[in-house]
C-alpha cells in the first residue's frame, strides 16, 4: 500500500502562517534572568522587532542585549524613560515582583500592551490598581503563566469541564522541593515581596483554579515560615543572612460554590514532596502527580478514579508530548500574546482570573501574620 493511501488516515498538521506585513515593536523592562527567555522567544518570531530595553542597573540592559548580538536595541535606565521616548506596541515586564505593579500601570497608561511576568504582583491592592489601569487603557494585559500552554495542563481543565468528576468539592494542591531555595532577588522582601508563594505557589494555584473556572476565594487560613532559607545549615550563609521571605506556606481556602482548597508550597523541607494534587468530585477523582522540582509541571500521567458498572476503576490519561521543533511552552506564551495583539483576541491569561490567585497569596500572608482566618474582600 502506498504512503499516499495510508496518509489519508493521518490528519495533516497545518502550520499557522505568521503575517509579517505588520511587525510588532517590543520593549523589555528588566533585563535579568527571565528576560533571557523572553528575548530568545521573541528572536524566533519573524513579526517582532526588539526595539528597546530598560534596567535600573546602569549598563545592564546594554550588556544584556549585546550578548544576543542585538546591538541596535535602544537602552534606558528607567522604564519611565523607555515609555516616554519609545513608540512601542508591547512590553514584557521582567522585573522582580515588587516593581511589577508600577511598571505595568505605567506601561498601560502609556498605551502599550503588557505581558507581565508571574506572579502578577505582591498584594491585592496592587492587582486591583493594575486592572484599573488596564480597563482605562484599551490595551491587552496577559500574565506570564507558560504552564497554561501545556497540553497536559489543558487536559486537567478538559477533564473537569467534561463533567466526568461531577461536582468538585475538595482540592489538595501545591508541591515543592526537598531543597531548592533560589537566591538573587528572590529571597528579599524589598525585591520579591513574597518567597515560595510568589515563585511557585502561584503556579499550583493556577493549575487547579483555572481547571475549575477560577471561583472567587471567600476565606483563607494561612501559615508561612522560613526555617530553611534563614538557616546557614541549609542555605548559603550570605543568603541566609538576608533571607526575609517565606520558604514554606500552607493554607485552607474556601471558594465560592462550596469548594475547599488545601494548599501547601515549599522551597525546602525534609521530604521530597508534600503530596500529589488531587481533585475530588461527586462522580470521580483526579490525581495529578507532583514533581520533585515544582515549577508548574506535572510529574506523570493524570489518573482518574471512578465507579463504572458498580466497580471501582482507575485509568490513566496518556501524557501529551512537548511541542517539539524547538518550540517550547515559553515560546508559545510569547506567541499567543503577540497573536492576541494582532488578531484582537482575549488575553491568553487574563488579569480577571489572576486577581483571585493574587488575592489568595495576599490573604495567606495576612492570615499568617494575624494568626487566624481572614476574609477575602474583592469588588
Ligand atoms: N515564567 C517563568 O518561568 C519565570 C521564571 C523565573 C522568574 N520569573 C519571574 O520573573 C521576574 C524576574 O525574575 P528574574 O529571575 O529575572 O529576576 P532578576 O533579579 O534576575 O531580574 C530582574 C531585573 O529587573 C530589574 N528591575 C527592577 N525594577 C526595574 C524597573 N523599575 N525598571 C527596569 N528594570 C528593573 C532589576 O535590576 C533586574 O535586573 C520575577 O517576577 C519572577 O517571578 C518567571
Amino acid at each position: 500500500m502506498s504512503d499516499a493511501v495510508l496518509n489519508q488516515f493521518t490528519p495533516q498538521k497545518k502550520e499557522k502562517q505568521i503575517d509579517t506585513s505588520k511587525k510588532l515593536k517590543f520593549g523589555i523592562i528588566g533585563t535579568g534572568w527571565i528576560a533571557e527567555s523572553h528575548v530568545e522567544s521573541l528572536m524566533k518570531m519573524p513579526d517582532v522587532i526588539i526595539a528597546a530595553g530598560a534596567d535600573i542597573i546602569p549598563g545592564k540592559a546594554k550588556e544584556f542585549f549585546s550578548r544576543y548580538g542585538l546591538n541596535d536595541v535602544r537602552c534606558y535606565e528607567s522604564h519611565t524613560e523607555l515609555l516616554e521616548k519609545e513608540e512601542l506596541d508591547a512590553v514584557c515586564i521582567c522585573t522582580y515582583n515588587k516593581t511589577h505593579a508600577q511598571c505595568a500601570i505605567d506601561a498601560l497608561n502609556a498605551g502599550v500592551h503588557v505581558l507581565l511576568e508571574k506572579p502578577m504582583c505582591v498584594t491585592t491592592e496592587e492587582a486591583l490598581a493594575i486592572i484599573e489601569a488596564e480597563k482605562a487603557s484599551n490595551c491587552l494585559l496577559s500574565i506570564g503563566f507558560q504552564p497554561r500552554m501545556d497540553k497536559n495542563m489543558q487536559m486537567i481543565k478538559k477533564i473537569v469541564d467534561s463533567g466526568e468528576l461531577g461536582k468538585i468539592y475538595y482540592i489538595q494542591t501545591g508541591g515543592g522541593r526537598r531543597r531548592g531555595i533560589p537566591n538573587s532577588t528572590f529571597i528579599e522582601e524589598k525585591t520579591a515581596g513574597i518567597g515560595a508563594l510568589g515563585d511557585i505557589g502561584c503556579y499550583s494555584l493556577d493549575m487547579v483554579l483555572n481547571a475549575i473556572g477560577y471561583p472567587k476565594p471567600l476565606t483563607v487560613s494561612g501559615y508561612k515560615s522560613a526555617y530553611f532559607g534563614t538557616n546557614p545549615k541549609y542555605n548559603n550563609p550570605e543568603d541566609a543572612a538576608r533571607f526575609d521571605v517565606d520558604d514554606f506556606a500552607a493554607a485552607f481556602i474556601r471558594l465560592e460554590g462550596d469548594i475547599v482548597l488545601d494548599f501547601r508550597i515549599a522551597w525546602a523541607m525534609h521530604i521530597d514532596t508534600p503530596g500529589d494534587t488531587i481533585i475530588l468530585g461527586t462522580e470521580g477523582a483526579l490525581r495529578i502527580p507532583s514533581t520533585e522540582c515544582w515549577n508548574g509541571s506535572i510529574g506523570g500521567p493524570l489518573k482518574i478514579y471512578k465507579d463504572v458498572a458498580g466497580k471501582q476503576v482507575e485509568f490513566e490519561i496518556p501524557p501529551e508530548a512537548e511541542p517539539g521543533d524547538g518550540w517550547g511552552l515559553f515560546d508559545m506564551k510569547l506567541r499567543s500574546f503577540a497573536d492576541a495583539i494582532k488578531e484582537n483576541l482575549e488575553p491568553p491569561v487574563p488579569s480577571s482570573q489572576i486577581l483571585y490567585n493574587q488575592a489568595i497569596l495576599d490573604a495567606i500572608v495576612r492570615s499568617a501574620k494575624l494568626g487566624h482566618e481572614v476574609e477575602v474582600n474583592l469588588p
